[in-house]
């Protein structure tokens, strides 16, 4: 028999609902994106991605029932993201999750958002734990998270390195808004670093002393004095900067943040012997990231599609599978933690 399970997902500013059956196959995927939102402030702002999943996630869960054609009470499981992440963005799916559960008496599952982004590679018809097999390393880099975890089975983690301050997410986000670009920064800083044209002496690269440990907040700082140098920040709307210098410096700024997740992902696979290389988090929706890391690694690389990278409800319908199989459920008093970690 198969199991279907509705993953909701609203930890930062993301609202969104998938059907998944049996941690791989995915029904529906529903996202709505609040970037629009929060791109007028230059930045999530908490109280209005809560105030938002609060109006968005019902339609949202309705529509990813309706496109598996299901109903509720033909669900095998709910599960929710229940940390980390913004509290008052987690207690709305949390509190939503839990009633539509109770009110159908469903199995109902809290998971850890990291270990979603790691789970979003089943969704993708590959299998890493026959192929290449464990121990995996998994690269998790989001908004607010940089972590090297090795996953030595299903449920079996060590988090055994992660960013000192800012994470890559972050670093990409801050830095597009110090050269003036959109939010969120990371397709931003892409999209214009794609048609960057010319040289840039290249930023440093963060190194963390006896420690596979990253940091990220000196590159951004030397981004932010190489900005006011050239009278680009602080920013002036009625100033227009040449577009082609600034694709330039973007470019050189995306090369030192992946340089530097790559550099440190190549050392602890080395250190750790892992037989595979797992991608997740926003951030390895990038495509210099995803092309750099495959050619270099030594190790099988799995990366979802970007889509499957940045959030979505899927990919904790998809882990839920894992906890359900092993009898794994939530109690009614299930909590948000916004510093929820994983190993
Ligand atoms: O995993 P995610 O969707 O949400 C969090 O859990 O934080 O990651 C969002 C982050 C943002 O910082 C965004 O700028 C970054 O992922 N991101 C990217 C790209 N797409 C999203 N960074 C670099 N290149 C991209 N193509
Ligand atoms: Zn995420």
């Amino acid at each position: 028999m198969t199991v279907k399970i509705l993953g909701i997902e609203t930890s930062c500013d993301d609202t969104a609902a998938s059907v998944v059956e049996d941690g791989s196959f995915v029904h529906s995927n529903i996202v709505a994106s609040q970037s629009g939102i929060h791109a007028n402030f230059g930045g999530i702002v908490p109280e209005v991605a809560s105030r938002q999943h609060m109006t968005t996630l019902v339609p949202v869960v309705t529509q990813a029932l309706a496109e598996a054609n299901l109903e509720l009470g033909q669900l095998d499981g709910i599960a929710v993201t229940n940390g980390p992440g913004l509290a008052g963005s987690l207690l709305i799916g949390l509190n939503t999750a839990k009633g539509l559960a109770m009110a159908k008496d469903l199995p109902f599952i809290g998971i850890n958002h990291l270990e979603g982004h790691i789970y979003a590679a089943w969704l993708e018809g590959f299998d890493p734990s026959v192929e290449p097999g464990f121990p995996l390393l998994c690269l998790i880099a989001s908004g607010g998270h940089t972590d090297l975890i090795l996953m030595h089975d299903h449920g079996g983690y060590n988090l055994i390195a992660r960013s000192r301050d800012d994470a890559a997410g972050e670093a990409f986000d801050k830095g597009a808004r110090v050269l003036g670009l959109g939010f969120p920064g990371g397709p931003e800083i892409q999209r214009v670093a794609e048609r960057a044209n010319g040289y840039e002496p290249p930023f440093p690269r963060p190194k963390v002393k006896d420690s596979l440990d990253f940091s990220f907040s000196g590159l951004k700082t030397s981004l932010l004095r190489r900005a006011q140098d050239r009278g680009w920040y602080p920013l002036n709307p009625n100033v227009e900067h040449d577009p082609k210098e600034i694709a330039i410096v973007a470019a050189a700024y995306q090369a030192a943040i992946i340089d530097t997740l790559i550099h440190g992902t190549l050392k602890a696979l080395e250190k750790y012997h892992a037989r595979g290389l797992l991608l997740g988090g926003g951030v390895a929706a990038n495509s210099l990231l995803r092309r750099e890391i495959t050619e270099r690694s030594p190790v099988p690389v799995v990366v979802p599609r970007p889509a499957m990278c940045t959030d979505n409800g899927a990919m904790i319908g998809g882990a839920a599978w894992f906890h359900l199989r092993n009898g794994q459920q939530a109690q009614w008093n299930l909590d948000v933690i916004p510093n929820l970690r994983l190993g």
